[in-house]
């Protein structure tokens, strides 16, 4: 159970605004947006950061605080993974294919095992405690076209208290038996599943159109008058991730201008819209999110993996639209953020673009929040956010803590920190001031 009142030492890094695209003073390592504020305790009451004080001029009353003194560790707000799948764990990792192969040759398959309501309450449970394992605190997620599948994920996310989206895979065309629902009966379980957890505690809902190529025009139609119906919904789905993908969605929906205007024709695109990769599109669909407010889950590491592309994460950003990180697992090749920005890096440098640290972290963070709607509880150590924590190391092994102690100043710490880092980096996670996550000690 949670401790009411918990003080908790350590340096403390955030955001207070998008530090945007800009250079790190060379001699601070900063710019503006970077909250930076070492050796300070966050305190958390009832589940909430209450306050935030300097150590050199705090010392919390033990008979007061549940007191954890981590000095010399790193405290962010638990990452926001915005694109991911649960059952692909059974699959992540999986050699030779591009993207419409993949899903033919081992995703569609995997998923389909998760009818089986054993199989889907295991699979749940594993990737949700995976995802604490991983400092991932909130995640925008799919599951699969099954309810049981579904209720699993929601059931084991309400109990821990995270702050998950979610809903049923619509799929009702080019999928094998097994994997596909139809009109009536998608929307029929999609209002039941709305009715028993949209709203319940921290869960939302979200319509789940896997792609385009998967929904016929009346499932999307179906899809969208839900939208229009029900206040709160959120979207998620996939949009220009593969050429051939791209090709197969143009012959199908001929009347579009574009792959994304088949969801914008659909009434599927606004404020809660969450659409993985965009990597294929042009200036007018990069202006039709930012008139929507819809926004892009860029996967770095899906990208590279299934060999998609490299996305123009700075054109869309000028274009207004909004941009959040996500792993995609299993067509990202890990639940971690930190490798997850680390694959970022590396797709932008291959554009020749620099992606810093900051830029990085923020998208995963507080601009995750934010372009979800949900800044107001999380993706910041604020006074009135949610306690929703990760602590971590800021270095795992010789390598890496020979590299930390070189670190001239910020920017260069935490940016080897993030290219150099993973979940080993992790020592424990908290959901609303309640720590689900310990790594285990080294004996
Ligand atoms: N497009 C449709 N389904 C999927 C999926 O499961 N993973 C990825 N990466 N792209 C998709
Ligand atoms: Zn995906």
């Amino acid at each position: 159970s949670a401790p009411d009142r918990l003080a908790l030492r350590a340096d403390l890094l955030d955001f207070d605004a998008d530090p945007g695209w800009a250079v790190p003073d060379p001699a601070t390592g900063l710019v503006p947006g970077v909250r930076w504020r070492p050796d300070h305790w966050l305190l958390v009451e009832d589940g909430r950061i209450a306050g935030v004080e300097p150590a050199a001029a705090f010392t919390p009353d033990a008979a007061v605080w549940s007191v954890e003194d981590r000095r010399g560790r790193l405290l962010m707000p638990g990452f926001i993974d915005t694109h991911v799948h649960s059952p692909q764990l059974d699959v992540i990792a999986s050699y030779g294919t591009e993207l419409l192969d993949w899903l033919e040759t081992y995703t569609f398959p995997a998923e389909m095992r998760h009818a089986d309501p054993a199989v889907a309450v295991a699979g749940a449970e594993l990737f949700l405690d995976a995802l604490l394992a991983h400092g991932t605190t909130s995640a925008v997620v799919f599951p699969t076209v099954h309810v049981s599948s579904t209720e699993a994920l929601l059931a084991g996310a309400h109990h821990r208290g995270m702050r998950l989206i979610t809903g049923k895979v619509l799929m009702d065309r080019h999928a094998p038996e097994g994997l596909r629902d139809d009109v009536p009966g998608a929307e029929r379980d999609s209002r039941a599943l709305i009715r028993r957890w949209h709203g319940t505690g921290r869960l939302a809902y979200a319509m789940t159109v896997r792609f385009a190529p998967t929904s016929t025009p009346e499932q999307l139609a179906m899809a969208g008058r839900l939208m229009m119906e029900v206040p709160g919904l959120y979207m998620q789905t996939h949009v220009a991730e593969n050429r051939a993908e791209v090709a197969w969605v143009a012959e199908l929906f001929p009347e579009a201008r574009s792959y994304l205007d088949v969801y914008h024709r659909a009434g599927l695109l606004g404020e809660r819209a969450v659409l993985a990769h965009g990597i294929w599109l042009d200036d007018a669909d990069r202006a039709l999110l930012a008139d929507t407010g819809a926004q892009i889950a860029h996967s770095p590491s899906s990208n590279l993996f299934l060999g998609s592309g490299l996305i123009g994460w700075p054109e869309l950003e000028a274009a207004g639209a909004r941009v959040s990180l996500a792993s995609d697992v299993g067509g990202g090749t890990s639940l971690s953020m930190l490798r997850t920005l680390a694959d970022a890096y590396k797709v932008q440098a291959l554009r020749g673009v620099r992606l810093t640290a900051w830029k990085a972290l923020h998208g995963a963070t507080l601009g995750a929040a934010e372009a979800l709607g949900l800044a107001h509880e999380i993706g910041a150590l604020e006074v009135g956010r949610t306690a929703d924590l990760a602590l971590w190391d800021w270095a795992a092994g010789p390598v890496a803590t020979h590299r930390d102690a070189r670190a001239r100043q910020l920017h260069e710490r935490v940016f080897a920190w993030m290219t150099l880092g993973d979940e080993r980096n992790l020592a424990a996670t908290w959901i609303a001031g309640r720590a689900l996550f310990r790594r285990a000690p080294i004996r």
